[in-house]
């Protein structure tokens, strides 16, 4: 722990008081704790991974070995499911932890129902979206669904990679020396 840390992030003073959940009447206090505490804690774990795993693969990136790490491209596609579940677990986090107010301090939740609307309007209006979301996707379905080509074999595959990440190190070499090189760019 940081001392004086959380005072900084929220009040931008490293000296100002944070107070907490039991300095708040208790029917101020969001509903679901659990919920929140969770959620939160997962939004910033995956966060945290997200950027260890980019300083690694930006670290391997500029030493032209990315391409040829199976572990390292493996991990990169294993993450991708990881920001959609940050990106929800921050959206319940907000949601979640602004209960019990929709204007904090003036009115609640409780007092933003609309009560002329009915459930089966939300429902009418949600279907809308997903219809309209299913068809502004629609132009990209096809090139989701088309397999990428595959290289012959395995071996050519492995090859072609490694002589990509070859000259790509290559390349930022000889781009190196041309720029600090007084006697100007020779290739090879
Ligand atoms: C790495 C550490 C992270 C920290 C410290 C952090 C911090 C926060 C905080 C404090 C909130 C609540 C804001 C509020 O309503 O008062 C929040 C909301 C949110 N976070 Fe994170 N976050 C982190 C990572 C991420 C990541 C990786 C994603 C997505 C890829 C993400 C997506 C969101 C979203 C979508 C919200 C809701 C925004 C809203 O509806 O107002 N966060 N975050």
């Amino acid at each position: 722990m940081v001392p004086n840390a959380l005072s900084f992030l929220t009040y931008r003073r490293w000296t100002a008081e944070v107070k907490g959940l039991d300095a708040f009447p208790r029917d101020q206090w969001p509903d679901n704790i659990p919920l929140l505490y969770f959620s939160y804690h997962i939004m910033v774990g995956l966060g945290t991974i997200l950027l260890a795993v980019l300083a690694l693969s930006v670290w391997l990136l500029a030493r032209g070995r990315l391409y040829a790490n199976r572990a390292a491209l493996w991990l990169l596609l294993l993450m991708t499911p990881f920001p959609y579940i940050a990106t929800t677990a921050g959206w319940i986090t907000a949601e979640v932890g602004r209960q019990p107010w929709v204007i904090y301090g003036v009115m609640r939740t409780a007092a933003g129902i609309s009560p002329r609307v009915s459930s089966g309007n939300g429902l009418f209006t949600l279907l809308g979206f997903m219809g309209l979301y299913t068809d502004i996707l629609s132009p990209v379905w096809p090139a989701v669904l088309t397999p990428a080509p595959k290289p012959y074999s395995r071996q050519a595959g492995r090859r072609y990679v490694l002589r990509m990440a070859r000259r790509d190190a290559a390349e930022r070499f000889s781009a190196c020396r041309y720029r600090y090189s007084p006697s100007g760019y020779s290739p090879g």
